[in-house]
Protein backbone atom coordinates (compact mmCIF):
# COMPACT_ATOMS: atom_id res chain seq x y z
CA UNK A 1 0.00 0.00 0.00
CA UNK A 2 1.52 3.23 -1.04
CA UNK A 3 1.97 5.85 1.74
CA UNK A 4 -0.81 8.68 0.90
CA UNK A 5 0.65 11.91 -0.71
CA UNK A 6 0.58 14.16 2.35
CA UNK A 7 2.61 11.85 4.46
CA UNK A 8 5.41 11.77 2.06
CA UNK A 9 8.56 13.66 2.76
CA UNK A 10 8.26 16.19 -0.23
CA UNK A 11 11.41 15.17 -2.85
CA UNK A 12 13.11 18.58 -2.95
CA UNK A 13 13.48 19.09 0.82
CA UNK A 14 16.35 19.04 2.51
CA UNK A 15 18.49 16.27 4.61
CA UNK A 16 18.84 18.55 7.66
CA UNK A 17 22.57 18.33 8.66
CA UNK A 18 23.63 21.52 9.63
CA UNK A 19 22.61 24.64 12.20
CA UNK A 20 21.28 26.80 9.63
CA UNK A 21 19.20 24.36 7.71
CA UNK A 22 17.56 23.58 11.45
CA UNK A 23 17.20 27.02 11.97
CA UNK A 24 15.29 27.20 8.46
CA UNK A 25 13.11 24.36 9.52
CA UNK A 26 12.14 25.70 12.45
CA UNK A 27 11.13 28.79 11.44
CA UNK A 28 9.18 27.37 8.36
CA UNK A 29 7.58 25.14 11.06
CA UNK A 30 6.61 27.86 13.41
CA UNK A 31 5.02 29.81 10.62
CA UNK A 32 3.06 26.83 9.70
CA UNK A 33 2.05 25.79 13.34
CA UNK A 34 0.57 29.12 14.17
CA UNK A 35 -0.86 29.45 10.84
CA UNK A 36 -2.74 25.54 11.81
CA UNK A 37 -3.18 26.12 15.26
CA UNK A 38 -4.28 30.09 15.24
CA UNK A 39 -5.42 30.51 18.88
CA UNK A 40 -6.50 27.26 19.81
CA UNK A 41 -5.27 25.13 22.27
CA UNK A 42 -3.01 21.79 22.36
CA UNK A 43 -2.37 19.13 24.30
CA UNK A 44 1.18 17.29 23.67
CA UNK A 45 1.64 13.19 24.50
CA UNK A 46 4.42 14.03 26.62
CA UNK A 47 6.89 10.96 26.39
CA UNK A 48 10.35 12.33 27.56
CA UNK A 49 11.97 10.75 24.51
CA UNK A 50 13.96 13.43 22.02
CA UNK A 51 11.28 12.86 19.43
CA UNK A 52 8.56 14.47 21.67
CA UNK A 53 10.36 16.81 23.99
CA UNK A 54 11.62 18.64 20.57
CA UNK A 55 8.20 18.44 19.30
CA UNK A 56 7.63 20.26 22.61
CA UNK A 57 9.97 23.01 22.11
CA UNK A 58 8.79 24.09 18.62
CA UNK A 59 5.45 24.16 19.85
CA UNK A 60 6.16 26.69 22.66
CA UNK A 61 7.85 28.92 20.15
CA UNK A 62 4.66 28.65 18.21
CA UNK A 63 1.89 28.74 20.65
CA UNK A 64 3.49 29.08 23.93
CA UNK A 65 0.47 29.28 26.85
CA UNK A 66 -1.99 27.66 24.84
CA UNK A 67 0.31 24.18 25.16
CA UNK A 68 -0.53 21.25 28.15
CA UNK A 69 1.95 18.54 28.17
CA UNK A 70 0.36 15.11 29.16
CA UNK A 71 3.04 12.10 30.04
CA UNK A 72 0.80 9.07 30.70
CA UNK A 73 2.58 6.39 32.37
CA UNK A 74 0.49 3.22 30.54
CA UNK A 75 2.99 0.64 32.91
CA UNK A 76 5.31 0.10 29.79
CA UNK A 77 7.92 2.05 31.09
CA UNK A 78 11.39 1.83 31.92
CA UNK A 79 12.99 2.40 35.71
CA UNK A 80 12.67 5.23 36.67
CA UNK A 81 10.83 6.77 33.83
CA UNK A 82 8.18 8.81 34.86
CA UNK A 83 10.23 10.36 37.64
CA UNK A 84 12.45 12.08 35.07
CA UNK A 85 9.84 13.17 32.96
CA UNK A 86 8.37 14.88 35.78
CA UNK A 87 11.96 16.47 37.20
CA UNK A 88 13.03 17.51 33.75
CA UNK A 89 9.94 19.28 32.21
CA UNK A 90 7.94 20.16 35.13
CA UNK A 91 10.60 21.20 37.05
CA UNK A 92 13.50 22.46 35.83
CA UNK A 93 11.77 23.50 32.18
CA UNK A 94 8.62 24.62 33.79
CA UNK A 95 6.44 23.20 31.38
CA UNK A 96 2.27 22.74 32.08
CA UNK A 97 2.51 19.05 32.61
CA UNK A 98 0.13 17.09 33.74
CA UNK A 99 1.11 13.25 34.98
CA UNK A 100 -1.22 10.04 34.47
CA UNK A 101 -0.91 6.34 35.81
CA UNK A 102 -2.61 4.93 33.72
CA UNK A 103 -0.47 1.24 34.37
CA UNK A 104 -4.08 -0.60 35.63
CA UNK A 105 -6.14 0.29 32.55
CA UNK A 106 -3.06 -0.38 29.75
CA UNK A 107 -2.47 -3.92 31.73
CA UNK A 108 -5.79 -4.91 31.85
CA UNK A 109 -6.90 -4.33 28.42
CA UNK A 110 -3.22 -5.87 27.24
CA UNK A 111 -3.99 -9.46 29.19
CA UNK A 112 -3.67 -12.31 26.91
CA UNK A 113 -3.08 -10.40 23.75
CA UNK A 114 0.00 -11.59 21.98
CA UNK A 115 -0.23 -10.64 18.23
CA UNK A 116 2.26 -7.69 18.22
CA UNK A 117 -0.18 -5.35 15.80
CA UNK A 118 -3.21 -6.17 18.16
CA UNK A 119 -1.13 -4.95 21.02
CA UNK A 120 0.00 -1.92 19.30
CA UNK A 121 -2.95 -1.49 18.26
CA UNK A 122 -4.94 -1.54 22.19
CA UNK A 123 -2.22 0.79 23.58
CA UNK A 124 -2.80 3.38 20.29
CA UNK A 125 -6.48 3.54 21.33
CA UNK A 126 -5.62 3.48 24.81
CA UNK A 127 -3.11 6.35 24.79
CA UNK A 128 -6.19 8.71 22.73
CA UNK A 129 -8.93 7.65 24.99
CA UNK A 130 -6.41 8.84 28.16
CA UNK A 131 -6.03 12.12 26.25
CA UNK A 132 -9.57 12.96 24.82
CA UNK A 133 -10.45 12.13 28.78
CA UNK A 134 -7.64 14.50 30.01
CA UNK A 135 -8.78 16.99 27.32
CA UNK A 136 -12.12 16.76 28.19
CA UNK A 137 -11.20 17.72 32.15
CA UNK A 138 -8.95 20.78 30.69
CA UNK A 139 -11.73 22.18 29.52
CA UNK A 140 -15.36 20.65 28.88
CA UNK A 141 -16.11 22.90 26.27
CA UNK A 142 -13.76 21.01 23.88
CA UNK A 143 -11.74 23.78 23.15
CA UNK A 144 -8.29 21.40 23.20
CA UNK A 145 -9.05 20.65 19.60
CA UNK A 146 -5.20 19.37 18.57
CA UNK A 147 -2.90 16.91 19.37
CA UNK A 148 0.64 17.34 19.12
CA UNK A 149 2.74 13.91 18.91
CA UNK A 150 6.47 13.66 18.01
CA UNK A 151 5.65 11.61 15.23
CA UNK A 152 8.92 11.34 12.82
CA UNK A 153 9.47 9.65 9.26
CA UNK A 154 10.19 6.01 9.95
CA UNK A 155 7.57 6.10 11.75
CA UNK A 156 5.63 6.50 9.05
CA UNK A 157 7.72 4.31 6.25
CA UNK A 158 7.31 1.31 9.13
CA UNK A 159 3.69 1.65 9.47
CA UNK A 160 3.36 0.91 5.76
CA UNK A 161 3.87 -2.60 5.91
CA UNK A 162 6.48 -3.35 8.39
CA UNK A 163 4.44 -2.28 11.83
CA UNK A 164 2.17 -0.13 13.23
CA UNK A 165 3.56 2.66 14.92
CA UNK A 166 1.56 3.25 18.09
CA UNK A 167 0.87 7.01 16.65
CA UNK A 168 0.08 6.42 12.85
CA UNK A 169 -1.07 2.91 11.90
CA UNK A 170 -1.93 2.43 15.50
CA UNK A 171 -4.33 5.22 15.70
CA UNK A 172 -7.75 4.12 16.25
CA UNK A 173 -10.61 5.03 13.23
CA UNK A 174 -12.49 8.33 13.76
CA UNK A 175 -9.66 10.39 16.05
CA UNK A 176 -11.48 13.23 17.47
CA UNK A 177 -8.44 15.39 17.73
CA UNK A 178 -6.76 17.19 14.76
CA UNK A 179 -3.50 16.18 14.70
CA UNK A 180 -0.26 18.30 14.90
CA UNK A 181 3.20 16.58 13.49
CA UNK A 182 5.82 19.32 12.89
CA UNK A 183 8.37 16.37 12.93
CA UNK A 184 6.75 14.10 10.50
CA UNK A 185 9.01 13.78 7.56
CA UNK A 186 12.41 14.19 10.04
CA UNK A 187 14.73 11.24 10.49
CA UNK A 188 16.20 10.42 14.13
CA UNK A 189 19.60 12.50 13.11
CA UNK A 190 17.78 15.73 12.26
CA UNK A 191 15.50 15.59 15.31
CA UNK A 192 18.84 15.90 17.28
CA UNK A 193 19.81 18.64 15.75
CA UNK A 194 16.95 20.51 15.37
CA UNK A 195 16.76 19.79 19.23
CA UNK A 196 20.08 21.24 19.70
CA UNK A 197 19.35 24.09 18.04
CA UNK A 198 16.32 24.63 20.36
CA UNK A 199 18.43 24.58 23.57
CA UNK A 200 17.55 21.10 25.07
CA UNK A 201 19.74 19.61 27.13
CA UNK A 202 22.44 17.19 25.39
CA UNK A 203 21.00 14.30 27.79
CA UNK A 204 17.56 14.93 26.30
CA UNK A 205 18.67 15.15 22.52
CA UNK A 206 21.15 12.57 22.80
CA UNK A 207 19.10 9.73 24.94
CA UNK A 208 18.58 7.02 23.33
CA UNK A 209 14.80 6.37 21.54
CA UNK A 210 12.28 4.12 22.91
CA UNK A 211 9.22 3.00 20.94
CA UNK A 212 6.37 4.55 22.13
CA UNK A 213 4.69 1.26 23.13
CA UNK A 214 7.57 0.75 25.47
CA UNK A 215 8.40 -2.38 26.78
CA UNK A 216 5.03 -3.62 25.25
CA UNK A 217 7.28 -4.20 22.60
CA UNK A 218 10.19 -6.30 24.07
CA UNK A 219 7.72 -8.25 26.46
CA UNK A 220 7.14 -10.21 23.37
CA UNK A 221 3.85 -12.46 23.58
CA UNK A 222 1.28 -11.92 25.72
CA UNK A 223 2.28 -9.13 28.74
CA UNK A 224 2.24 -10.74 31.97
CA UNK A 225 3.45 -8.17 35.46
CA UNK A 226 5.95 -10.67 36.56
CA UNK A 227 7.80 -10.76 32.77
CA UNK A 228 7.38 -7.19 32.76
CA UNK A 229 8.99 -6.69 36.02
CA UNK A 230 12.05 -9.08 35.50
CA UNK A 231 11.96 -7.36 31.67
CA UNK A 232 12.33 -3.27 33.51
CA UNK A 233 15.05 -4.89 36.25
CA UNK A 234 17.21 -6.21 33.55
CA UNK A 235 17.02 -3.03 31.09
CA UNK A 236 18.16 -0.82 34.17
CA UNK A 237 20.97 -3.15 34.68
CA UNK A 238 21.76 -3.37 30.68
CA UNK A 239 21.69 0.38 31.08
CA UNK A 240 24.05 0.41 33.93
CA UNK A 241 26.23 -1.30 32.64
CA UNK A 242 26.56 -0.30 28.95
CA UNK A 243 26.79 3.43 29.91
CA UNK A 244 29.72 2.73 31.60
CA UNK A 245 31.57 1.62 28.15
CA UNK A 246 32.86 4.16 25.52
CA UNK A 247 31.49 4.34 23.01
CA UNK A 248 27.62 3.84 24.18
CA UNK A 249 25.83 1.99 21.19
CA UNK A 250 23.04 4.04 20.04
CA UNK A 251 20.59 2.11 21.17
CA UNK A 252 21.15 -0.93 24.41
CA UNK A 253 18.16 -2.71 25.85
CA UNK A 254 16.55 -6.07 26.83
CA UNK A 255 13.77 -8.17 25.36
CA UNK A 256 12.49 -11.20 27.15
CA UNK A 257 10.56 -13.52 24.69
CA UNK A 258 7.82 -15.57 25.65
CA UNK A 259 9.62 -18.50 26.69
CA UNK A 260 10.80 -20.63 29.31
CA UNK A 261 14.21 -22.96 29.21
CA UNK A 262 15.64 -24.83 32.29
CA UNK A 263 18.11 -23.54 34.59
CA UNK A 264 19.23 -25.39 38.01
CA UNK A 265 19.19 -23.77 41.72
CA UNK A 266 20.08 -25.32 44.64
CA UNK A 267 20.25 -28.60 42.59
CA UNK A 268 16.56 -28.77 41.43
CA UNK A 269 15.04 -27.53 38.11
CA UNK A 270 13.80 -24.22 37.80
CA UNK A 271 12.02 -22.70 34.62
CA UNK A 272 12.94 -19.38 33.99
CA UNK A 273 13.01 -16.50 31.08
CA UNK A 274 16.11 -15.64 28.61
CA UNK A 275 16.90 -11.92 28.77
CA UNK A 276 17.69 -10.97 25.48
CA UNK A 277 20.50 -7.99 25.18
CA UNK A 278 20.22 -5.75 22.01
CA UNK A 279 22.51 -3.06 20.82
CA UNK A 280 22.89 -1.29 17.55
CA UNK A 281 24.52 1.35 15.93
CA UNK A 282 22.79 3.38 13.08
CA UNK A 283 22.56 6.73 11.81
CA UNK A 284 18.69 6.48 10.93
CA UNK A 285 17.25 3.21 12.53
CA UNK A 286 16.39 2.13 8.75
CA UNK A 287 19.59 -0.21 9.46
CA UNK A 288 21.66 -1.26 12.14
CA UNK A 289 24.75 -2.96 12.86
CA UNK A 290 25.55 -4.73 16.13
CA UNK A 291 28.89 -3.69 18.05
CA UNK A 292 31.09 -5.58 19.76
CA UNK A 293 30.41 -5.05 23.26
CA UNK A 294 33.23 -6.24 25.95
CA UNK A 295 33.31 -9.92 27.03
CA UNK A 296 33.66 -8.48 30.67
CA UNK A 297 30.50 -6.03 30.26
CA UNK A 298 28.91 -9.23 28.86
CA UNK A 299 29.95 -11.32 31.54
CA UNK A 300 29.13 -8.73 34.26
CA UNK A 301 26.02 -8.29 32.72
CA UNK A 302 25.04 -12.24 32.82
CA UNK A 303 25.90 -12.16 36.41
CA UNK A 304 23.99 -9.29 38.06
CA UNK A 305 20.89 -10.01 36.10
CA UNK A 306 20.81 -13.53 37.24
CA UNK A 307 21.33 -13.09 40.54
CA UNK A 308 19.34 -9.68 40.64
CA UNK A 309 16.32 -10.68 38.93
CA UNK A 310 13.88 -12.96 39.76
CA UNK A 311 13.05 -15.26 37.21
CA UNK A 312 15.53 -14.72 34.40
CA UNK A 313 18.51 -17.79 34.15
CA UNK A 314 19.58 -17.07 30.71
CA UNK A 315 21.23 -14.03 29.32
CA UNK A 316 21.77 -13.62 25.57
CA UNK A 317 23.53 -11.12 23.12
CA UNK A 318 21.77 -10.77 19.42
CA UNK A 319 24.19 -10.68 16.68
CA UNK A 320 21.91 -9.99 14.15
CA UNK A 321 21.61 -7.02 12.20
CA UNK A 322 19.46 -4.87 10.63
CA UNK A 323 18.22 -5.96 7.93
CA UNK A 324 18.02 -9.04 8.42
CA UNK A 325 16.23 -8.55 11.80
CA UNK A 326 14.67 -5.51 13.00
CA UNK A 327 15.55 -3.69 16.15
CA UNK A 328 12.91 -4.47 18.28
CA UNK A 329 12.02 -8.25 18.55
CA UNK A 330 8.29 -8.12 18.69
P1 LIG B 1 12.73 -1.40 14.34
O1 LIG B 1 12.35 -2.41 15.37
O2 LIG B 1 11.61 -1.13 13.39
O3 LIG B 1 12.95 -0.06 15.13
O4 LIG B 1 13.99 -1.73 13.62
C1 LIG B 1 13.53 1.10 14.56
C2 LIG B 1 13.65 2.12 15.65
O5 LIG B 1 12.35 2.62 15.99
C3 LIG B 1 12.09 2.37 17.36
N1 LIG B 1 10.68 1.97 17.42
C4 LIG B 1 9.68 2.80 17.71
N2 LIG B 1 9.69 4.09 18.06
N3 LIG B 1 7.32 4.05 18.26
C5 LIG B 1 8.50 4.72 18.34
O6 LIG B 1 8.50 5.88 18.70
C6 LIG B 1 7.24 2.76 17.91
O7 LIG B 1 6.18 2.19 17.87
C7 LIG B 1 8.49 2.10 17.63
N4 LIG B 1 8.80 0.84 17.27
C8 LIG B 1 10.15 0.80 17.14
C9 LIG B 1 13.03 1.28 17.79
O8 LIG B 1 13.29 1.30 19.18
C10 LIG B 1 14.24 1.58 16.96
O9 LIG B 1 15.02 2.60 17.50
Amino acid sequence: MAISKENTRPCNMERINNVSLAEKFIDEQVALLKEQIKSGKVILALSGGVDSSVTAAILLKAVGNNLTCIHVNHGLLRKNESEQVIKVFKDELKADLIYVDATDRFLDKLAGVSDPESKRKIIGKEFIDVFDEEARKLASDGSYKFLAQGTIYPDILESDGVKAHHNVGGLPEGVKFELVEPLKFLYKDEVRIVGKVLGLPDNMIYRQPFPGPGLGVRCTGAITRDRLNALREADAIVREEIEKINPVPWQYFVTIPDIKSTGIKDGKRIMGWAAVIRCVDTVDAVTATVPEIPYSTLKLITERITKEVNGINRVLYDLSPKPIATIEWE
